[in-house]
């Protein structure tokens, strides 16, 4: 059966997105580093536990969250979604997602040094970044999901449509701003581009049968 050819961005998905909602706009953003990191979980389980390895792409992933998730997700969220929380009773939640941020920009920061030259120099290299890779994705899902599961909801039962309607137009002038005015086209290419590179050719990679 042939898979889904990626490398092609479907028509009517650069007009949806600015179609849906900020809160829908969030969660596709943390369904974009889903799909980065599932490229870096691949790339790293072909690596083996040798040093050696050929990191590009790990490096190129790091980059890309640093670019679309960091300077963007991130930001929009401590500047426009978080302070609207630290008076209410999801204060102590906010300030642990806040603290997070802090912590995978860390994580991101070790793991783009550890695979600046393309290769790891040794063994425990190698197990360094597999582990901050594993802890990055662990804090990463569980983030995502209070996030989505409580965060995300409680907005759009009590912001105003004005209010969203607001967050959305700063989310879009500010992707903008990073990647100019084909910011949809740029982010979904640099993606399909690094999953071609981790060696996945589509979602079919990733369907696994019960035995
Ligand atoms: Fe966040
Ligand atoms: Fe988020």
């Amino acid at each position: 059966m042939a898979q889904m050819v990626m490398g092609r961005i479907p028509e009517g998905l650069e007009d949806g997105k600015e179609e849906i909602s900020p809160t829908e706009e969030l969660a596709s953003e943390h369904g974009m580093l889903d799909r980065i990191m599932l490229a870096m979980d691949h790339r790293l389980k072909m690596a083996g536990t040798g040093g050696k390895a050929d990191l590009g792409v790990i490096n190129t992933a790091c980059g890309m969250i640093r670019q679309l998730v960091d300077q963007h997700h991130m930001v929009i969220e401590e500047e426009h979604i978080y302070p609207r929380f630290e008076d209410t009773e999801l204060a102590d939640l906010a300030k642990v997602l806040r603290n997070q941020h802090i912590e995978m920009r860390k994580i991101v920061a070790r793991m783009e040094n550890l695979s600046k030259t393309g290769a790891v120099r040794d063994k425990s290299e190698m197990e360094e970044l597999k582990r901050l890779f594993m802890d990055f994705h662990d804090m990463v899902m569980a983030h995502a999901a209070w996030e989505q599961t409580v965060l995300f909801p409680v907005m759009a039962g009590t912001w105003s449509e004005d209010e969203l309607e607001e967050l959305k137009e700063k989310q879009e002038e500010h992707e903008k701003k990073l990647l100019g005015k084909d910011a949809t086209k740029k982010a979904y290419t640099m993606l399909m581009d690094l999953e071609k590179s981790a060696g996945i050719s589509g979602l079919n990679d990733y369907t696994r049968r019960a035995k």
